[in-house]
Formats: structure tokens, sequence, C-alpha cells
């Protein structure tokens, strides 16, 4: 049977003749709203992840007016609440810190406030995990609202890259191929629309897997931010989640294992970046679900590279959409996925795969001419990391993914932006840098540092990638021979933390291995003489996260949090 009115969340807060009944209902009312307005209506959150430091989610309050558009058009109740927007380009020294922050305010603003249902609204790298993370441990009926990628970037009639086009021209710029007034005019021309970075980052990736475990609308998350088509998607996510609610269509309905597989799936194909691994893991947690590392091995031996993006390929994400965009690419794809996997319009996966074309087959590869034959993704093991570690392979020199060299050791980040440019850094094209110090507790927040800069001494002789590991992780929109999330961490004693210079490392990423090349007995004598460091916080939220947080093969998410259990509903006294 439908749900009735009596039977939404909201009515204990509106519906009962009682004293506390009376204040919800005229505090309604002091806003502005009649009777009419509210009695029997979903109320609908809509959860804000806007801020005037957010450039990403500069469209964002416009896009608010829209779902509000659609809420009331379906017969809902819109409020507006703005969640703590995550913002990547300044939060320091990590975004990633403040993810699990994210989950817990809009877990607990869902839970403690009159709602029946939820758009979430966020795109910036972790405010899509944050975001998910939260309403799935609440769920309610949620869906996803991605905030879109900006425009192409232009410098003189060349498209420039998100990420991905700084890095490759600052290092041009070291190397004293561009001049300064270059360098100003990309400054000017790399960011020039609302949206999230437009290769295939972070955010165009955990947008794209929200939209493969079935949380957005069909096509939703390739839509470019300043495209007309996303006003109306934001107006269908409002009208949608009303019908949601009716229907009690909850996340908990919506994801499985089956649909994270499809997620995985999805990744690799696109080249997406390494640090959905670390948000797939904290997102299935959060379901009770168990994703662990070898999933993604698995996965990527069996899915190509169909998403000639950057930092991969060479489009972007405009070029992506005009192509056909996520589901033109999933269709190419459709028997390494579970078709039947339900998603928040109600209908299956692969219904929302029908009548879907790939317009543009340089961009969206056809399953017969893949930009790799096996997906973007290799988990490594060994004894420098036990617990795994992760390489973007598509997005690697193939001449380096088998190699073995002497280790050149940074202690942590400080330590190698003194040393990394000085000329008398003992590297050669051979060696491997490693970083130390930079994973969930060393960075704190595993800053993006995995990929170290080139040594100037090496790219003066022309150099242009050399293999680097670290227990850090990697902008999606950067490339390299990084090995990352090596776990466990140094700070916390793991391997790493035991390499010296000179140590002979191998890699071989075709077999998974990261093999530390030094005696078990002379790893025991290092072992035996390491300190552990003295814990840097002892007060406020960064006091919680160093004592709670999980290793990197673990999804970073609280031990608090990373699981389902039943959490009472809110006493109203
Ligand atoms: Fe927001 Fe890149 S800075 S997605």
């Amino acid at each position: 049977m439908a749900k009735q009115p009596e039977d939404l969340r909201s009515f204990r807060w509106f519906g009962p003749d009682s004293l506390r009944g009376f204040g919800h209902r005229s505090r309604l009312k002091q806003l502005g709203y009649r009777n009419e307005d509210f009695t029997g209506r979903p109320v609908i959150a809509i959860i804000n992840t806007w801020s005037e430091i957010s450039p990403c989610h500069l469209h964002l309050r416009e896009r608010a007016e829209s779902v509000k558009r659609g809420v009331w058009q379906a017969g809902g109740f819109p409020v507006e609440i703005p969640a703590f927007a995550v913002t990547e380009m300044y939060m320091k020294p990590s975004p990633m810190l403040y993810r699990n922050l994210l989950a817990m305010d809009t877990e607990e603003a869902l839970r403690s406030l009159p709602i029946d249902g939820a758009v979430l609204m966020g795109g910036c790298d972790k405010t899509t995990p944050g975001l998910l993370m939260g309403a799935i441990s609440m769920d309610l009926p949620a869906i996803y609202l991605p905030a879109g990628p900006m425009l192409r970037g232009n410098w003189n009639g060349q498209p420039l890259g998100s990420g991905t086009d700084s890095l490759k021209f600052w290092t041009e710029r070291c190397a004293g191929n561009i001049t300064a007034q270059d360098w100003s005019d990309i400054e000017d021309g790399i960011a020039r629309s609302p949206g999230f970075c437009m290769t295939m980052g972070t955010a165009s990736t955990m947008t794209a897997l929200a939209e493969a475990l079935g949380m957005t609308l069909p096509g939703a998350s390739s839509i470019p931010a300043a495209d007309s088509n996303h006003i109306r998607m934001a107006m269908n996510c409002g009208e949608q989640i009303v019908g949601m609610v009716w229907a009690d269509r909850k996340p908990s309905d919506i994801l499985s294992l089956h649909s994270f597989e499809n997620a995985i799936t999805v990744d690799m194909a696109i080249g997406g970046s390494t640090n959905a691994i670390i948000h797939l893991i904290a997102i299935a947690g959060r379901c009770g679900l168990k994703l662990d590392l070898p999933a993604f091995h698995d996965i990527s031996r069996r899915v190509p590279v169909l998403a000639d993006i950057r930092p991969s390929g060479r489009f972007l994400m405009e070029d992506f959409f005009y192509a056909g965009g996520l589901r033109a690419l999933m269709n190419e794809i459709r028997d390494l996925l579970h078709p039947d996997c339900p998603t928040v319009n109600g209908k299956t996966l692969g219904e929302n795969l029908a009548a879907v074309r790939i317009n543009n087959p340089e961009v969206i590869r056809a399953r017969a001419n893949p930009l790799f034959e096996t997906g973007g993704t290799t988990i490594l093991y060994g004894n420098l990391a036990p617990d795994g570690a992760v390489i973007k392979t598509s997005a690697a020199d193939p001449k380096l993914l088998r190699h073995a060299g002497p280790a050149v050791v940074f202690r942590n980040f400080s330590d190698m932006d003194a040393r990394i440019n000085r000329a008398d850094l003992d590297v050669t094209p051979d060696s491997v840098l490693v970083l130390q110090n930079a994973g969930p507790l060393g960075g704190p927040g595993m800053p993006e540092w995995g990929m170290l800069p080139l040594p100037k001494k090496l790219i003066d002789l022309g150099v242009r990638d050399v293999v680097r590991i670290s227990d850090a992780r990697m902008s999606g929109t950067a490339y390299g021979t990084c090995v990352l999330h090596v776990s466990p961490e140094s700070w916390i004693g793991g391997p790493l933390a035991l390499v010296e210079d000179g140590d002979a490392i191998s890699l071989d990423a075709e077999n998974g291995r990261l093999e530390l090349q030094v005696s078990e007995t002379e790893l025991a004598r290092r072992r035996a003489r390491w300190v552990k460091p003295a814990p840097r916080y002892e007060r406020g939220y960064m006091a919680l996260y160093a004592e709670r947080v999980t290793q990197a093969h673990r999804g970073c998410d609280f031990d608090f949090l990373d699981r389902k259990t039943e959490m009472p509903e809110p006493e109203i006294h």
C-alpha cells in the first residue's frame, strides 16, 4: 500500500495536536508558509554545499531554486539546508580530513530535522562521497545532484584541462619552455565557468560513480554545469525525490554489492581517479558491505578504458557530454555490468541505458578500439605494502611499469620541498622517489602529494616521469608513474617508514608487486630503531580524526561510522 501523509516522518513534527506540534507549525508560519503549503506534503531537504569559497559550486544556489520548483510542482515542501562546503582548492592541509565531517553533518541534519527525503547537491571532490556516506547512513530516500563539470579551459584557442594542464605547463615553465606571460594567460583561461574540474579527476569520477551506483538521474553526471540541461536536471531531481518518498525508495533499496561492482567497472572504463578506491570502500562500508582492494584489481583486469579523457587521454568532460556521456559509455560495456540494479528513478540501470549511442568514437571509444586494453588501475602488494597500494597505470609511462631502481627518500613534504631541486640531490632517471609520512595520519589526511614533483636536475635532462612511491593520494587530474596509498602508512610504522636512501625497490605493475629488496634481518634492525611520532593534536575535530580514522585500504572512514547499525529516531518531547 502506498504511503499515507500520516506515515511521513515529518508528520511526527507537524501532525500532532499538541503543544510541540503547535510550536513546529507556528514556526513554519513565521517563515511565511500556510497550512496547505506543508500539510501532508513530503518535506524535502536540499542539502547544499554551496559556499562563496567553493568555485566548483558557484551555481548551486541557483540550482537549489530549480530543485525547489520541481519539489513544489510534485507536491512536496522544499527546505534548503547548507552543509559543510568541503572545497578542494582551499582547504588545508587536506580536504580529505573533512570528508567524514561532511558525512556526519549530512547524516545528523537529516536525522535531527523533520525531513522525509533529500536532494544532495555537491560535486567538488570530497563532497560526493561525504554527502552519499551521510545520506546512506541515515537511509532516507535520497537523490544525488552532481554539480557538473566546468567548460573546457582555453589558452589561445588551445583547450586546457584542470590540474592536468597546470601540472604540465608548470613543468614546462620550470624547464624555461614557456614565458611568465604565457603562464599568466593560462591562469586566466583555465577555469572560466561554474562547475568542477573538467578532466577525469576525482570530481568527474565520483559523480560518474554516483550515477553508476544508481543514485543520480540517468545521464545527470555528464552534464556541464553551465548547460541549460543542468537546470532542467535539477528540476527533475526535485520532482523525482517527492515520488521516491511516497514509494519509500531508500539507498538501502538501491545499493548492493552488484551496484558497487558496477561502480568499480565504470571507474575502470573511464580511467577514473585513484581516490575513488578509498571513497567507494568507505561508501560501501556505510551500506554494511565489505569492498576490498582485490575486487578493484580483478575488475580492472577485465574492463578496458574507453573514455579518452585527460589525464589518461586527450579530451575533456565537455567533449564527453557531447559524445553521449556516461550512459553511452555504460551501454558500450553493458555486458560487464549488472543491468538489473535499481536506480533512483525506479527503473533499472539497464532500462536507463535504452536508446543511447556514442556520438563521437574518438572521445568514447568502441570496445574494439579501447584507449587501454585493461582498466586504468592496478593494486600492488608486496613487503613494502602488505595491505596494498595503488597505481593508475593508464596515466603512467608504460616503460616504467616494470622497473627497479635505488630509493631517494624524503622524510616528509617539507624535506622534499627543501631538497627536490638541489643540484646535489643524488638522483638519476632510474631512481625511485619515496615520500614518507604523507598518509591518513602522517599528512594528515593523505594530501594529494603523491605526484612528487620531478627534480629540476631530471627536468633539465628532458626526463618527464620517474617512479614515485608514497602513502599519499594523488589528484585525479595528475599523472605519472606514482604508487599511492601505501598501507599501512609510514606514520604508524608501516614498511615505507623503513626505506633508506639507496635501497633497491622493484615495481611490477603487470604482476601487482611492490618489493623493497632489503633483507628481513636488516628490516628487523630498522624496525627496532623506529620511533613512533608523538600525537599532533590534543583537542577538537583533528584529535577525533587522529584517534578514529582507518587506514587507506579500509576507506579512511571513522571506525565508529563504517558499519550499518540501527540508529533510533529522535524523541520529540
Ligand atoms: Fe573542485 Fe577540482 S577543485 S573539483
